[in-house]
């Protein structure tokens, strides 16, 4: 790159007409996906641990899941809380087909068809454990025997419809077992959203409060990655890539956006990005003691998820920026 001086960088910024044309990142609504918590029952219920989100009852996640496909939000992801009697340390509830998901995803696809549903498939909220695989007696977190569960899993939310599987629980070998699995079923236009990168993270903390899904015991560094590393995420999005993963996905967003812009250089894949509870929950709580100007600081805070390299970024704040995206007033 040569340039020749005088030059005047600040000509490109003149205005805001000028600044629209050579904008190098977009953000739109078709760009974001929104994460939605479920319980059982006929109510649904504020999360203490999260303000502004809400565990849905059925008939309200229908609802708050059309209006977000309105609004041009393409995808939802699922989470269930689960609850306590019927946690097992088998986690045998993950693959009842008339469980919690399986009837959501149903009722979601019945009212909108068109709004792709995304489930996660990892064992956390129906693990009496509280971990994402399966524990044996001395603490240890089974590779093998988890993955023989996922795959009931991701096959369970298959026959109810999803159209994507998201693996967010970090075993070995799980993305390749997963699309076999689906196959061997027909359901072979089933995708695979791997959470190829997904860190050992404290940035998790209000999501497990909202699930009552943290590990009744130990730590989940044995599964997910140390945040001390950037090769070893290469590493994972080669192995998923190569294991037929069809959307990466690197989490949480916002700490991690040199992983985001290292795993772009590497793949051709489209990658995701996680803005997760705790950096949802960082920005929530600045903006309401009034420290920040949180449409400011949400918008900032996506389109540089954005310009590290992710196509899509499941947020907590879909609805809210697709609204602002709808009015066009985004500040830019
Ligand atoms: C569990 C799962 C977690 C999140 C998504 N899926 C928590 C964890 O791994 O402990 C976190 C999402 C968030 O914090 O918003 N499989």
């Amino acid at each position: 790159m040569s340039i020749t001086l005088p030059f005047r960088p600040r000509r490109n910024r003149k205005t805001a007409a000028i600044r629209d044309l050579v904008r190098e990142t977009e953000l739109n609504a078709g760009h974001l996906i929104l994460p939605m918590f479920l319980q059982e029952g006929g109510s649904s219920e504020p999360i203490s641990s999260m303000p502004g989100c809400q565990r849905w009852c059925l008939a309200d996640l229908v609802k708050e899941a059309t209006e977000a496909y309105a609004l041009g939000i393409p995808a939802v992801v699922l989470f269930p809380r689960i609850p306590d009697e019927q946690k097992t340390p088998g986690a045998e509830e993950c693959h009842n087909p008339d469980g919690l998901v399986p009837r959501a995803i149903r009722a979601i696809k019945a009212a909108c068809p068109g709004l792709l549903v995304i489930t996660d498939v990892a064992l956390d909220p129906y693990n009496s454990d509280g971990h994402d695989g399966l524990v044996a007696p001395d603490g240890q977190i089974l590779n093998d025997e988890t993955v023989a569960v996922l795959c009931r899993q991701a096959l369970c939310h298959a026959h109810a419809g999803a159209d994507i599987v998201a693996p967010s629980d970090m075993m070995d070998g799980r993305v390749e077992a997963l699309r076999e699995a689906l196959d061997m079923e027909a359901f072979t236009d089933v995708s695979i959203m791997s959470y190829a990168a997904k860190y050992a993270s404290a940035y998790y903390g209000p999501f497990r409060g909202a699930l009552e899904s943290a590990p009744k015991s130990g730590d989940k560094k044995t599964y997910q990655m140390d945040p001390a590393n950037a090769r070893e995420a290469l590493r994972e999005a080669a192995l998923d890539e190569a294991e037929g993963a069809d959307i990466l996905m690197v989490k949480p967003a916002g700490p991690y956006l040199d992983i985001l812009a290292r795993i772009r250089d590497h793949t051709t894949l489209p990658l995701a990005a996680y803005q997760v509870s705790g950096e949802y929950l960082m920005i929530k709580s600045a903006a309401a003691a009034g420290w920040v100007d949180e449409a400011k600081v949400v918008y900032e805070s996506l389109i540089g998820i954005r310009r590290a390299g992710a196509d899509m970024i499941l947020t907590y704040f879909a609805k809210e920026m697709a609204i602002r995206l709808r009015e066009g007033k985004v500040s830019r």
